[in-house]
């Protein structure tokens, strides 16, 4: 048997300039993302929503999430639409936001085998790759670097220890300082979310590591968005570039 071509062969190139940010749960890779294209004055998309989207739109219909099937899925999910709201992409179901919806723990729970079906990744991966032919992005996710924009001029995986990444995740979420022991439930999810994601969650061999444990999330944007302006500098250009 021949090898099967990789997911998204045969796709047009990108006509914008694509920087992918990928890394596990809650590595701060969306706020991180959404903060460098406001920067550079890219768009933002966060392919990640576009799983929760789809996922939330077959949770409406009901029925254990054991059966969903791919065709269920993919049926629920051509009720998403996409609209620009500054530099952010922004995904609505029925032409409704759903951000709150999409970012609830019993979407949270199930999205990732959602995000096994290969249809539902292409999906996806379509819609990503549309834009890129629009705009200069800023997209991350898990597979970006490898799967969907695997000649990205810049790559960036986004790394933190499981203990951080919980306790930041509790804190946007709860708008309060969370307790120890509501962390360490948290790290059990995300760990738990983690192992699940494995198979898609690749560091490219040409991204650039960062590890924010110790970072500020200031810190860790000013680091990429010096990285992008040092890649897309023109020849000839001799001004600074601060790291
Ligand atoms: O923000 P957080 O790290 O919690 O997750 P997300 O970026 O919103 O992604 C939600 C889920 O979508 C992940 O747990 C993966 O199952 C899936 N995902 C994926 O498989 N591939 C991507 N490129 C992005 C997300």
């Amino acid at each position: 048997m021949s090898p099967s071509p990789p997911a998204g062969a045969g796709a047009p190139p990108p006509k914008g300039f694509v920087i992918a940010i990928d890394g596990p749960a809650a590595s701060g890779k969306s706020s991180t993302a959404q903060w460098v294209a406001d920067s550079l004055g890219y768009v933002h998309v966060d392919s990640g929503a576009l799983y929760r989207a789809a996922t939330a739109c077959r949770a409406r219909k009901g029925g254990p999430a054991a059966e969903w099937t791919e065709d269920s899925v993919l049926e629920a999910a051509s009720r998403v639409t996409l609209r620009m709201v500054g530099s952010w992409l922004e995904p609505l179901i029925d032409g409704v936001p759903a951000e709150t919806e999409i970012r609830g723990s019993p979407i949270t729970s199930q999205v990732s085998r959602v995000a096994q079906m290969p249809r539902v990744r292409a999906w996806v991966n379509d819609r990503v790759r549309a834009t890129a032919q629009d705009f200069d992005v800023v997209v991350d996710g898990r597979d970006i670097g490898t799967v969907v924009f695997p000649d990205a001029p810049l790559k960036i995986f986004l790394v933190a220890d499981p203990w951080e990444r919980a306790r930041r995740r509790l804190t946007q979420q709860l708008e309060r300082r969370p307790s120890d022991e509501e962390i360490a439930a948290e790290t059990e999810r995300l760990v738990k979310r983690d192992s699940r994601d494995s198979t898609q969650t690749v560091q490219a061999k040409d991204a650039v590591l960062i590890d924010t444990t110790y970072l500020t999330q200031a810190e860790q944007v000013e680091r990429i968005v010096a990285l992008a302006r040092a890649v897309t500098r023109r020849p000839g250009d001799t001004s600074p570039v601060d790291a």
